[in-house]
């Protein structure tokens, strides 16, 4: 059975000030866009570099997620250390997500320009940054969605089906 990654980031939400309303709307983005079944490996974790270091590499190296998708702790406040993080445990970065990200966001939030997400690939798993607000999760993933199958498959992951929901995908014949 397929397992995605769902990681979410906050002091907050990890220590129960208020509830996690981003990883769900991730959950909810997988559950309309992907016909392949699969199954979810969620960690809520402080604005800590070791915790979200151990996070994505418990992820994909003992879970083997294909697509592990963070959110939070992408800013400049001094606690946001995700894309450290991030960097830190990938192999290579893909920095034509993040830019594609941010110039989508930016069109309808002028503060998107804050956000230093980044996307790169562990092994056959690739790790896409996404901020904090539960809004952004979807904006952001549709931005980049056409070139997250065959991305996966390219890293040596399995093939991902779309329901007919999803964005349109893209793969070179
Ligand atoms: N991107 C989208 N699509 N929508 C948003 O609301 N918020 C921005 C930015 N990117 C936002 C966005 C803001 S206000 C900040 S501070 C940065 O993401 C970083 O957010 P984070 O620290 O929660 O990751």
């Amino acid at each position: 059975m397929l397992t995605l990654g769902i990681v979410t980031i906050s002091d907050r939400a990890s220590t129960g000030v208020y509830e996690d309303q981003s990883g769900p709307a991730i959950r909810e983005v997988y559950t309309r866009w992907l016909a392949t079944p699969w199954t979810e490996a969620y960690r809520l974790v402080p604005d800590e570099q070791p915790a979200i270091e151990a996070a994505l590499r418990e992820l994909a190296d003992a879970l083997r997620c294909p697509l592990i998708v963070t959110t939070g702790g992408t800013g400049p406040a001094p606690r946001d250390v995700t894309p450290e993080a991030t960097v830190a445990v990938c192999d290579r970065l893909l920095p034509g997500f993040s830019e594609q990200m941010r110039a989508e966001s930016v069109k309808t939030v002028p503060t998107a320009i804050l956000s230093r997400q980044v996307v790169g690939t562990r092994g056959a798993s690739l790790i896409i940054n996404l901020p904090g607000k539960p809004k952004a999760i979807e904006e952001c993933l549709r931005a980049v969605w056409a070139a997250v199958p065959y991305c996966v498959e390219l890293i040596g992951g399995p093939t991902l089906s779309m329901t007919d929901a999803a964005p349109r995908h893209h793969r070179p014949s």
